[in-house]
Formats: structure tokens, sequence, C-alpha cells
């Protein structure tokens, strides 16, 4: 490949879908998922999209396999979550922590596709009282095993109930913050996306 043709390919453009981790009436987690949508769409060479759980609303695991053996699905909205995990090149995860691990709907979700996630990368948008560390630690795993890249650059938002008014709307600027935190993660998730859809 010439210098050229390597410089072009490094310019396509890398679809990074964020994945809002929550469905519960009343969730946190759509606030940071908008938030680092919009951050993700003023990446260069960026496209970003947002994927709701709740425009996905999948049963608990129901088939007789596992798609690591025979990608066949039976759930017409499990078919249409896959399509859109296998149009993207990377993901950013946005996670609440339920007792020191992720929700039961996001590790339904992750279940329900296989190859789509293989060799792409996955950076972490976590909240909690602790930033939701535990939760991603235990994401990380789960990513391995779908044979992907879970980066070591991620967001942490600990307390986000402070975060958020009397009606649960976010405060202003209240994630300002975690703009440095966002753009190193961003940064390093593009750098890994390139070099793998490569
Ligand atoms: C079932 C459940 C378990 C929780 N467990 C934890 C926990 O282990 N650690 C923590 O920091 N927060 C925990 N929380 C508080 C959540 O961090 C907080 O409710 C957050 O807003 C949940 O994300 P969501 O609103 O997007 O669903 C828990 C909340 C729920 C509903």
């Amino acid at each position: 490949m010439t210098k050229t043709n390597m410089a072009n390919k490094n310019k396509e453009i890398l679809k990074i879908a964020i994945i809002i981790g929550s469905t519960r009436p009343g969730r946190f987690g759509d606030k940071p998922a908008k938030w680092i949508y919009e951050e993700a769409k003023r990446t260069d060479g960026v496209e970003a999209e947002l994927l709701d759980l709740r425009d996905y609303p999948m049963p608990f695991y129901a088939e007789d396999h596992s798609f690591s053996m025979n990608p066949a699905v039976s759930d017409q909205t499990a078919e249409k979550w896959q399509a859109k995990i296998g149009a993207a090149d990377a993901f950013v995860i946005v996670t609440p922590e339920y007792n020191h691990g992720p929700s039961a709907v996001l590790k339904n979700a992750l279940d329900y596709a296989y190859r789509e996630w293989n060799d792409k990368p996955v950076a972490f948008v976590a909240y909690g009282s602790v930033g939701g560390a535990r939760a991603v630690e235990q994401l990380r795993l789960v990513a391995i095993e779908l044979q992907m890249a879970p980066i070591r650059n991620a967001v942490h938002i600990p307390a986000p109930w402070f975060l958020v008014d009397g009606k649960g709307d976010l405060k202003p600027n209240a994630l300002d913050p975690f703009k440095d935190a966002a753009k190193n993660m961003l940064e390093q998730l593009v750098r890994w996306g390139r070099v793998m859809k490569r």
C-alpha cells in the first residue's frame, strides 16, 4: 500500500455506537450517554450513533445454542440488534453499577450477539458511588470473551445522584469536569478502532 493510500485508509470514517446500559424508568444513564454522543460526534473522522436498549426489548436469552457456535437467531428484535452491532466499528458502553456489576439488561444485550462484537474495541462511561468502576471491571472480562479489545481509558462519574436536580434533569455543566477523560478515552478508542478495522 502506498503512503497516500495508507493516509486515506486512516481517514476512513469510524462508526462508534454508544450503548445506553440502563432501561429503568427515571434512569440516569441517558444523560451521560447523550453527553458522550455529542463529544464523539465532534471527534474527527467519527460517525456516532446512540443505541438505547429501550428500543431493543429482547427476551432474556432464549436461543437453544450459543452464538459463538451457531449464528442463527430466532428473535426478531435480537436480529435487529445484531445488525446494529455488526454495522459499528467500535463501542462506548454507558453503564450503571447494580450490586457491583453491570445491569442485567446490558449483560443480556451483550450475550445477544457474538461475531458482531468480535475484533472491535470497547470503551466505558460508568457511574455510581465509585464511578461504576466495579461494573466496568466485570464488563472488561465479558468483552474479552466476546473477542473485543476493552481499552484502558474510561470515564468514571462518581455519585451521579448529585448531578441531577429535583426533576431528575442534569444540572447545567454537570459533566464538564469529565471532558478531559472523555477526550482521552475517545482518542484511544479511535486509535484502536482504526487499527482493528484495518
Ligand atoms: C438494583 C440496583 C443496585 C445498585 N447497586 C449499586 C452498586 O452496587 N454500586 C453503586 O455505586 N450504585 C448502585 N446503585 C445505585 C446506582 O448507581 C444508581 O441508582 C444509578 O442511577 C443507576 O443507574 P441508572 O439510573 O442509569 O439505572 C444501584 C441501583 C440499583 C437500582
